[in-house]
């Protein structure tokens, strides 16, 4: 075991924390965790010799401002264990993106994954993951990273995807708010990336900053505030058939 490492992550409805923690339980005694999801705009530099960097797959890519603040950060040499932790559709290019984001600040990659959880905006697609038996596949996986990192071995760690990325997302569409919301403020505070205000008693949200992160869809207390019902059902029926499907992780290392 470490005696510590780092768990950076970005994690709006909480899955990619969940697979990001069971993984370094694994791997060291102490977790220090750092929230890439704060409005701050600096980064804390990593302490631990080997660091952990987890983030949610958006249409087969790392969200923006994940990869702004990852691209803040100094490696020097520094190792990174990196999962990327998709909703049971597929990751595409977001798990190349992540390494090469980290070996273009200085880190070295020891070991990566593409992990599995429920999909925060069709919730029934991967329903419950990670799971038990994912458990038990990461922490076989953290083992294998342990005894890598204690016996010293470069292998470069080669992960699926292409270079040009493909295209992100740019949807200019919005969660609302229903009229059962009481205007608690708890979506203004976290919304990542300070898109929502209340304003004369009503929760204005700016299409040119929300990521529809389904934060604060997750964190309203009254669960007023959901997707569009259009956008909803549009998910729906694109990700309906992946309900029945269990990708399983995968590990390179
Ligand atoms: C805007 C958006 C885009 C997503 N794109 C994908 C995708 O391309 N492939 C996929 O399998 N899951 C996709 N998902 C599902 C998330 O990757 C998955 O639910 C992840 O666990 C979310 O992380 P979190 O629980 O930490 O918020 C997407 C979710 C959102 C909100």
């Amino acid at each position: 075991m470490l005696n510590q490492t780092e768990l950076y992550y970005f994690s709006p409805t909480g899955g990619t924390k969940k697979a990001g923690r069971i993984f370094c339980d694994g791997i060291a005694k102490e977790i220090k965790e750092i929230n890439l999801g704060k409005k701050v705009k600096e980064t804390s530099q990593p302490e631990s010799d080997l660091i952990v960097v987890a983030a949610p797959v958006f249409a087969g890519r790392i969200p923006e401002i994940t990869t702004e603040k990852l691209k803040k950060m100094e490696g020097k040499g520094k190792k990174a264990v990196t999962l990327a932790v998709y909703g049971n559709r597929a990751y595409e290019d977001a798990l190349l993106e992540l390494n090469q984001t980290l070996e273009g600040q200085g880190f070295q990659i020891v070991a990566s994954a593409a992990l599995v959880a429920q999909h925060s905006m069709a919730p029934e697609v991967g329903q419950g993951r990670p799971d038990e038996m994912d458990k038990k596949s990461i922490l076989d996986f953290s083992r294998r990273v342990l005894e890598k990192v204690e016996t010293g071995t470069h292998d470069i760690i080669k992960v699926p995807g292409n270079y040009p990325y493909k295209e992100g997302m740019d949807m200019r569409v919005t969660p609302l708010s229903l009229p059962a919301c009481s205007q608690c403020g708890i979506c203004e505070k976290i919304c990542p990336t300070d898109a929502i205000h209340i304003e004369n008693g009503a929760v204005v949200t700016s299409p040119e900053k929300c990521i529809l992160c389904m934060a604060c869809t997750s964190a309203c207390p009254e669960h007023a505030r959901i997707l569009p019902p259009p956008l909803q059902e549009k998910m729906e029926q694109k990700l309906g058939a992946l309900k029945n499907i269990r990708r399983e992780n995968e590990f390179f290392l």
